[in-house]
């Protein structure tokens, strides 16, 4: 058989550090003086599945991610991503930098060198892709909150990527927002993308999820299935337990 197996993303041992001196956290993990932000975090992302990485605030979410999407480096381990990888801040509005939906997704695009028709494609397809094609030529700053999260998605759909992380998808997201992340995060995995969420809330997600990690205190405390969740104690790291609450079935954790 050919093919090329290799992973979406594969870390191996990953730790982040800072100086103490920086950090507004006071040093609660220090360690030869410097805190520890990623401790030894190893994961692999297979290609095609949908992973959601749960934690509390300060877990390491964000900086993990950063690190995978390149923007940031590790202090030590190695990180391998296959294609390109997209990210989706927690503050969608920062990454929003044309006047219209149609103008910001062609920052990008023109930031590759690409001639104008296959720019004008791109867009049209990216914005497509998100359900933004009635808005293309609206004022951005228009846009509800949802909108604006799918308008950074069609920016990083314009570039190529192969892989999509959503950092926070749901802050400040009514209902109606939630369900159109929701929609969007299921038409990118049926299109075939690597789709990376993260978030500690579980409950309007978790039935998307092919595979679940935890973050605690820089750590990865848990690496499987979500079908384990109902013996772990999320609790302890953090996290409303979602079925607790609800007595819910995994599959019925995301909002439609
Ligand atoms: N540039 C930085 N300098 C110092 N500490 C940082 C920096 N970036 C993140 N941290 C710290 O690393 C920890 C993890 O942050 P982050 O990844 O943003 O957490 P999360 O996204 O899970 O809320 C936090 O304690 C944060 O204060
Ligand atoms: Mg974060």
């Amino acid at each position: 058989m050919t093919g090329d197996f290799r992973p979406a993303v594969a870390l191996n041992e990953v730790c982040k550090r800072f100086p103490l001196a920086n950090h507004s956290g006071q040093g609660e993990r220090p360690r030869d003086g410097r805190f520890v932000a990623l401790d030894r975090v190893s994961l692999t992302v297979s290609r095609g599945e949908c992973l959601v990485v749960g934690g509390a605030n300060g877990s390491g979410k964000s900086l993990l991610m950063l690190i995978i999407a390149g923007l940031e480096d590790p202090s030590s381990g190695t990180v391998e991503t296959h294609g390109t990888v997209g990210l989706v801040f927690q503050e969608a509005d920062t990454q929003i930098l044309g006047e219209t939906p149609a103008e910001d997704v062609a920052f990008g695009a023109k930031n590759l060198g690409l001639s104008k028709n296959e720019t004008r494609r791109r867009v049209d397809d990216a914005l497509d892709a998100v359900g933004l094609t009635g808005k293309a030529n609206f004022p951005a700053r228009t846009l509800s909150g949802g909108e604006k999260r799918r308008l950074s998605v069609a920016g990083i759909l314009a570039m190529d990527a192969s892989t999509v992380i959503l950092d926070e998808p749901y802050a400040n997201l009514d209902y109606h927002g939630v369900l159109q992340v929701n929609r969007l995060a299921e038409s990118l995995l049926q299109s075939g993308k690597t789709l990376i969420l993260l978030t500690h809330e579980l409950e309007k997600c978790l039935g998307l999820a092919d595979h679940f990690v935890v973050l605690h205190r820089g750590q990865k405390v848990f690496d499987g299935k979500t079908a384990a969740l109902p013996g772990l104690p999320l609790e302890r790291w953090g996290i409303r337990n979602p079925l607790e609450a609800r007595g819910a079935l995994i599959g019925d954790l995301v909002w439609r």
